[in-house]
């Protein structure tokens, strides 16, 4: 047996988790759970902080989970990149953003892979877990390794292992979603496989690295086309004065073939609205133009447009004008039960709202302050007051702690872009 493999099955290991974030936290904690000791690396002080002292930032991390394995020193945070040299497992899990022309922003993925080579020491693994474009691992990780004079999959090992959570859920979680793995040897990937394998016991081994940077983005290709598929069927569907919800309530029904997705605001988080256009921008260099990525980019982005236009539409029926009115927005993260706003369609929408001299309130029992631009939002509890006082009240986040009957019961005017709502009897509730 590998002596990396030894160390890891006798939980003596010690992995390093670079970045500690939705990704990062959650996976430091799983590793820190089944025994092994993990040290967490973050750039932010606040987050290295807050992890020493057991209190978690991260909705799907409880501090009930975190105080044990933090008082234990199963786990601890800091921002000395030079203790990676004491990690003999190292899970990346930085951002990878887009530029402001949806370029690929891959400098996080550099910057830690170079501090990485200056503390390499043989017998390391390195598992890239970011969400980026096929060849990463190969293009922009493995050579800065090699300068250092070392040989992959011999003084040292470097794989790609998909991070697949979806914060918020509870059925499935980084603990039991199958881990997929591609190392650069095959000696790689089984190192990696068997680092998963001490919290997941499902790891789908892949040939190369860049299948398992690939399938990532078809699982998120497949999410971003067909949510835009169904929000250009909603637009349709309004001007045919069909109702959407009960299309596909409808189409449900069939047993094989189908599988419903929902019409929204416009997609919003750090993945769907942002990773198929890593592939895109690589396909460019392969002279390929993958059009279903680019025409569901254009459909998602024109949503928070058509939000905003339903709301005057809304208004103009009661004989008001956007200017001046005052719009509630329920609920501003990208998602049901989230704090996170990171390209939410909230941000777009109130912008628009702004630009037409709306006066904006929100609620959201998960988001305690909202800036757009330098300008902060007000943010009102959820009381009946507010909802009476509304001119509209726009529902963007279906979150649990609504109670839409009360929403229902007390608004003068509802926009409802999630079918929060389900009832259609009642005049003053227009759906998407
Ligand atoms: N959020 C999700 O739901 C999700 C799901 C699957 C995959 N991913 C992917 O995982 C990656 C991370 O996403 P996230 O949502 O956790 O991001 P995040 O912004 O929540 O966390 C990233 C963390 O990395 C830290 N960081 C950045 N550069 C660093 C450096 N050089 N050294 C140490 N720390 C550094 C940041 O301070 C931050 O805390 C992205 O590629 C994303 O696409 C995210």
């Amino acid at each position: 047996m590998h002596s990396l493999e030894k160390l890891i099955e006798s939980r003596q290991a010690q992995v390093g988790i670079v970045g500690l974030g939705y990704v990062g936290l959650p996976l430091a904690v799983e590793f820190a759970g089944a025994g092994l000791r993990v040290i967490g690396f973050d750039m932010q002080p606040a987050k290295v902080d807050s992890v020493n002292s057991g209190v978690s930032y991260i909705g799907d991390v409880p501090d009930e989970r975190l105080v044990p394995l933090t008082k234990s020193g199963r786990l601890r945070a800091t921002n000395n990149l030079s203790d990676l040299g004491q990690c003999d497992a190292i899970c990346i899990c930085v951002p990878t953003p887009l530029d402001k022309n949806k370029t690929p922003d891959i400098s996080y993925v550099a910057g830690t892979a170079d501090t990485i080579a200056q503390n390499l020491r043989d017998g390391q693994l390195i598992v890239l877990e970011s969400t980026t474009y096929p060849g990463t691992t190969e293009e922009i990780i493995l050579p800065r390794l090699t300068a250092t004079g070392r040989t992959v999959g011999k003084d040292f090992y470097l794989a790609f292992s998909p991070e697949r959570i979806d914060p918020g859920r509870k059925d499935f979680t980084t603990a039991n979603t199958p881990k997929v793995v591609g190392g650069v040897t095959p000696q790689c990937t089984e190192l990696a496989a068997a680092l998963y394998s001490t919290f997941n016991p499902r790891v789908h081994r892949v040939s190369s690295p860049r299948v398992a940077e690939m399938e990532k983005l078809l699982e998120n290709i497949f999410r971003l086309v067909n949510v835009s598929m169904i929000n250009e069927m909603a637009l349709l569907a309004d001007r045919l004065g069909v109702d959407i919800w009960e299309v596909i309530e409808a189409a449900s029904t069939k047993p094989y073939g189908f599988m419903p997705f929902y019409p929204g605001p416009g997609l919003g988080g750090h993945c769907i609205p942002i990773d198929p256009f890593y592939l895109s921008w690589k396909a460019k260099e392969v002279n390929f133009s993958p059009r279903f990525i680019e025409l569901a980019g254009e459909i998602n982005d024109m949503m928070p447009h058509y939000v905003t236009t339903k709301v005057i539409v809304a208004l103009n029926r009661q004989k008001k004008c956007v200017n001046g009115s005052k719009i509630l927005v329920l609920g501003v993260s990208y998602k049901k039960d989230v704090e996170d706003v990171r390209e939410a369609p909230a941000v777009h929408i109130i912008k628009e709202l702004w630009r037409k001299f709306a006066l904006v309130t929100y609620c959201d029992p998960h988001v305690r302050s909202l800036s757009i631009g330098g300008r902060s939002v007000e943010r009102v509890e959820f009381t009946d007051e507010a909802l009476r006082e509304a001119d509209c009240v726009l529902i963007l986040t279906d979150h649990t702690a609504f109670d839409f009957d009360r929403v229902a019961e007390k608004s003068r005017l509802i926009v409802d872009t999630r079918n929060a709502i389900t009832r259609r009897d009642l005049s003053h509730v227009y759906h998407l």
